[in-house]
């Protein structure tokens, strides 16, 4: 099996429906209404209406134990599937909704993450993200609080939601204020909106990776500028077909981005509501053993986990 490391996974976007219903059933909740299809599938059928089917999902989420309990299951599963290496997105908001606390939350999720590393090697870490669409003064609190509790499991700041909501220029005192406490920084740019999107991250953004980014594609000087600085594309090929990006996979980007020279890897963005896992990415690309393990080395290069960790990933997953 070749080995696999993963960027780009949204904690809440990771829970099966199966394992919704398992959370649903102990907390004591009905499934909410409107998420499930008659097939047992999450009901969507846009990028909005999937973002609104996102934050249901979410509702099944109420104890630390659950948050706990989902990031053991993502780790577990992409172990089975190859994966040495996982930085998940994990918002606050969620967790602070239910009146929990920051600390309480992190020891949740680092209970998680030292349960698969115990049962299968595998290395997690946090990426904690903040959502576009709530604006930036609820992104600057929330690197505010990140800074002062830091958690050695939480190595970066993102942020997802809606990319046609504001500019990344309205999030630069967070970016920057988590980035000057050493936090590596992402940010969704180029999904759903086009190039500009992503030259407006660059520039405003102290950012050495993007989520998405594939619309760069439609912008031959951004590739350029993109494989210039060295910046890495968490690419998603199955979530972009799912929402429609582009039709298919043949018609997918990813060979156009590497073929410019951009640094680009594999991820599964929300795999059950893209019919899609880590696993899947990797065998779907449509390229060779030795690229995929290029593409592995790639995201372990560019995580954000320290450089001792980082350093004994790449000897583990070998050339
Ligand atoms: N949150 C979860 N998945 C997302 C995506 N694909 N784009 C933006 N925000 C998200
Ligand atoms: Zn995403």
């Amino acid at each position: 099996m070749i080995p696999k490391a993963e960027l780009h996974c949204h904690l809440e976007g990771s829970i099966p429906p199966a394992l919704a219903h398992t959370l649903a059933a102990r907390n004591g909740l009905a499934m909410p209404p409107g998420l499930m299809s008659e097939g047992g599938h999450y009901v969507w059928n846009d990028f909005l209406s999937f973002l609104k089917a996102y934050d249901l999902v979410c509702t099944t989420l109420r104890t630390p134990r659950d948050f706990g309990d989902v990031i053991y299951s993502y780790l577990a599963g992409a172990a089975r599937q190859g994966a040495v290496y996982v930085e998940m997105f994990c918002s606050p908001e969620r967790p602070a909704a239910l009146g929990l606390s920051y600390g309480q939350w992190l020891e949740a999720l680092e209970e998680g993450i030292e349960r698969a590393r115990r049962e299968f090697g595998i290395e997690g870490r946090i990426i904690v993200i903040c959502i576009r669409h709530l604006g930036p003064e609820r992104a600057l609190r929330m690197v505010q609080k990140m800074v002062a509790e830091p958690h050695r499991y939480v190595v970066g700041f993102g942020m997802g939601g809606d990319e046609a909501k504001f500019a990344p220029a309205d999030f630069a005192p967070a970016y920057r204020l988590a980035h000057e406490h050493g936090y590596g920084c992402t940010v969704h740019a180029g999904e759903v909106v086009g190039p500009e999107s992503v030259w407006a991250a660059i520039r405003d953004l102290p950012v050495t990776r993007i989520g998405h980014g594939v619309r760069s594609a439609d912008d031959p000087r951004l590739m350029e500028e993109l494989a210039r600085r060295g910046t890495v594309l968490e690419v998603c090929p199955g979530s972009n077909v799912a929402l429609g990006l582009y039709p298919d996979r043949a018609s997918h980007p990813l060979h156009r981005l590497i073929a410019a020279g951009v640094r680009v890897t594999l991820n599964s963005d929300d795999p059950p509501f893209f019919n899609t896992s880590l696993g899947e990415e990797y065998d779907k690309a449509g390229l060779g053993e030795a690229e995929l393990r290029g593409i592995a080395r790639t995201a372990i290069e560019a995580s954000f986990a320290d450089e001792a960790t980082r350093r004994r990933l790449l000897g583990e997953i070998g050339q």
